[in-house]
Formats: structure tokens, C-alpha cells, sequence
């Protein structure tokens, strides 16, 4: 049977393009998003065009509604493969101005939201050891990001939780990596900038800081979960100098 994957976020800039390639590459695909109609629409789409696709609603950051996600993905396909955790949140406040609520909302979403989904997704995987789980981070969990602190800070958690569970499900043979894009042109990125603006960074060249192309990611993607990458894991692939 084909591979199943989940991925959260799914109706998103990045999930969706996500979504599409690994449908096309044909796999069962869970697009699971907190805007269900989003999923719903984008799996209606996938299914139009013969792929094989179920929408599911979820908020990754309430653990009751990660288990219904990950029971529904087994209900209806019996197996997870690949959980692709993209969901995010982003907020631009200077630290001195951040509210707690701030805080906790980015944290809640983007460091939470990865550690629920992985949690429930490697209890799924365990028993037919294999598994594979891709955690999208940020160049800006490396470097920084002024007036996005929360953001950065919740990114670089991402990149360590993921080394650290990364060894200790190596023995189930479940890899675990993060990706972490460069500003890549989704509505979260786009948030704040004029057209003007926008128009400037995307004539930025691309080796000079420039945005990440869609196929960049989901060319990284594929082969995350193709068996080409059977001994990848705990790795952080940067898409761009942050
Ligand atoms: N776009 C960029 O420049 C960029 C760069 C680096 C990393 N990223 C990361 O890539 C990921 C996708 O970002 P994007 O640019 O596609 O943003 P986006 O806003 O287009 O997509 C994010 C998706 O996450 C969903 N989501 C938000 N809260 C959720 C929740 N509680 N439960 C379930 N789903 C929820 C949203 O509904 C949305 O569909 C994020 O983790 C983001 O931090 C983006």
C-alpha cells in the first residue's frame, strides 16, 4: 500500500505545496489544519486529480484533538509513515512591548504543537517500526529574530527537540529531522510588507538572501522521505544563510 503521511499546516503556503508534491509523488495524504474548510478544500482538489487525500480539522496545540488527528489518519488508511509538522504561528512584537498571551500563543502553536504531533505520531509508528518525523524549524531559529523573538525562540526549540528525540527513537527505526526555510512567499511571510516592499524582496537575488523557492522545500522533502534518506536523522537542513 502506498506510504500515508500527515501533514500539519497543511492548507498553508508551505503544507499545501507540502501536500501536493507528496500526492503527486503518490501518497496517501492527511492534510490537517486548524482551518478545516482550507483542508477540506485543498483535499477535495487532490482527489479531483485522482490523488488520494483526507482532510482532517485539528489544533496542534490541544493534545485531544493530535490524537483524533492521528486516529483518523489510521481509520482511514491504517498506518502513518511520515508526520510533517508545518503548522505555525508568527507575531512581530519588540520583546519590551511582548505580552505573556503573545508569547504563550507562538510557543503554544509552533514548540508545543511539534511536540504533541511527534509524541502521538511516533506512538503510532512504533509498532510497525518505521516512521518518519520532518518538524519544519527556521533559518531564524538560528540566527535570530528582532521584533520576532517568541518566533526565533520557538524555532531553535525545534531544532533542539528534535536531535534530542531523534536518539531516543532511533531503536524503533523512526527518523526524526528538521528543515528550516529561508522567508519563502507564503501569507505568513507577506504579513506586514506593502506590495512595494514584497515586490523588492522578491528581486532580491536568491544567493544574496533572497526568498526560498516552494520546490526547494518540497525537493528537500521528497527525499526526506524517500528511501534514499533510510539513515537520515536528527539532522537540521538550512535552506538559506539566516
Ligand atoms: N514563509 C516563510 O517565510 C517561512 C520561513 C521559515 C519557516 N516557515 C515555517 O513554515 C511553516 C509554514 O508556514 P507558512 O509560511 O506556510 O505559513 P501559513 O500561515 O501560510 O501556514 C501556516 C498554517 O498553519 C495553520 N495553523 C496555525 N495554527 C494552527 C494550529 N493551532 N493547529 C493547526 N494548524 C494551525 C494555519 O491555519 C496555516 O494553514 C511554519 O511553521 C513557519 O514558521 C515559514
Amino acid at each position: 500500500m502506498a506510504e500515508v503521511a500527515i501533514v500539519t499546516g497543511g492548507a498553508g503556503g508551505l503544507g499545501s505545496s507540502i501536500c501536493a508534491a507528496l500526492a503527486e509523488d503518490g501518497l496517501r495524504v492527511v492534510v490537517a489544519d486548524f482551518r478545516k474548510d482550507d483542508a477540506e478544500a485543498l483535499a477535495a482538489g487532490l482527489k479531483s486529480e485522482g490523488r488520494e487525500a483526507l482532510a482532517v480539522g485539528v489544533d496542534v496545540g490541544d493534545r485531544q484533538s493530535v490524537e483524533a488527528m492521528i486516529q483518523s489518519a489510521m481509520d482511514a488508511y491504517g498506518q502513518l509513515d511520515h508526520q510533517i509538522n508545518t503548522a505555525g504561528l508568527m507575531g512581530r512584537f519588540a520583546v519590551a512591548d511582548m505580552s505573556e498571551e503573545e508569547w504563550d500563543r507562538v510557543i503554544r502553536v509552533n514548540l508545543r504543537g511539534v511536540f504533541l504531533c511527534s509524541q502521538a505520531a511516533a506512538a503510532a509508528m512504533r509498532p510497525r517500526k518505521r516512521g518518519r518525523i520532518l518538524n519544519v524549524a527556521s533559518g531564524r531559529g538560528i540566527a535570530g529574530a528582532p521584533y520576532s523573538a517568541h518566533y526565533a525562540a520557538s524555532k531553535g526549540g525545534v531544532i533542539a527537540f528534535t536531535k534530542s528525540m531523534a536518539v531516543e527513537v532511533a531503536s524503533d527505526n523512526i527518523l526524526v529531522n528538521n528543515i528550516c526555510p529561508g522567508r519563502t512567499e507564503t501569507p505568513m511571510a507577506q504579513a506586514g510588507y506593502t506590495d512595494e516592499q514584497w515586490q523588492a524582496i522578491k528581486a532580491e537575488d536568491p544567493l544574496q538572501g533572497g526568498l526560498t523557492q516552494k520546490d526547494e522545500i518540497t525537493g528537500l522533502v521528497r527525499y526526506l522521505v524517500s528511501d534514499a534518506a533510510r539513515y537520515v536523522t536528527g539532522q537540521t537542513f538550512l535552506l538559506r544563510t539566516p
